[in-house]
């Protein structure tokens, strides 16, 4: 019931015309793809002319942060309405590598979601532990904290447009992929949480993993029953691996 969203953060790479043979060696690919929502998030210097390269694919456009006011005095800083002019349905908010080197809060990422949905655009709300968080026996305490303070102002109506997505930190870009069933305990909790505070609507959102998400897990991930996509780091920056994430149901073995 719930459509899968496979989503590309492409972080500090891809310079324009990377991004255009990317999505040139890609979009032929999508024409017959159905069931899945495929999202990619350039750097904002890429997303006007993406927009463009992939108009009519199906291909959602997400950026990878924005600003929660709407316009002002915030030097180097995007506006959701700007994303909005360019063609973003999305933005990423509270990337782990943003709440590490950028110091972004849980009442930040909750600010922003506020000023994306109120501009009718979705969220991918990032949250995850750090290794000493596990190694502590806190993750979930830890995932409850951020969803509670991320997604404070949250209410049922719109809650469709937000798509959670759980990155434990020591997973990302160090090839240690959490197991299938590491990610499903800490998404069954994320499923619970959701429907607590929202009801049926949280049984409708979307839950993505990810954490080195490649080609050859991505098949044993999305087979859990609460894991409903993956957001791609490294593995979304080669079009023959991404597309083959976004192929997760075929099983590993068989061509896609
Ligand atoms: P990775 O990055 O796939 O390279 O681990 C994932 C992310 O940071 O979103």
């Amino acid at each position: 019931m719930r459509v899968p969203i496979i989503a590309a953060n492409w972080k500090m790479h891809m310079r324009v015309g990377e991004a255009l043979e990317f999505a040139e060696r890609l979009s032929h690919r999508l024409a017959d793809l159905e069931g899945t929502e495929v999202v990619i998030a350039p750097p904002f210097t890429a997303l006007a002319p993406l927009a463009g390269a992939l108009a009519g694919t199906g291909v959602q456009l997400a950026a990878q942060n924005c600003h929660a006011e709407p316009s002002g005095a915030f030097t180097g800083e995007v506006s959701v309405a700007m994303l909005a002019d360019l063609g973003c349905r999305y933005a990423i908010i509270g990337h782990s590598e943003r709440r590490q080197l950028a110091g972004e809060t849980d009442a930040q990422v909750a600010r922003k979601l506020e000023a994306l949905l109120a501009r009718d655009l979705g969220a991918i709300v990032c949250i995850g532990e750090t290794l000493e968080e596990r190694q502590a026996g806190r993750t979930l305490e830890v995932v409850d904290g951020q969803l509670d303070g991320s997604l404070a102002g949250l209410d049922p109506e719109r809650a469709e447009r937000v798509v959670l997505a759980y990155e434990p930190i020591w997973a990302i870009g160090s090839g240690l992929t959490a197991t299938p069933e590491q990610a499903q305990q800490v998404h069954s909790q994320i499923r619970l949480h959701l429907v607590s505070r929202l009801g049926d609507a949280g049984q409708r959102m979307r839950i993505q993993y990810g954490g080195s998400v490649k080609p050859d897990n991505a098949y044993a991930l999305m087979e859990q029953p609460d894991i409903d996509g993956a957001l791609v780091g490294g593995a979304s920056l080669d079009p023959e691996s991404f597309w083959a994430i976004i192929r997760f149901d075929v099983p590993p073995g068989e061509s896609a």
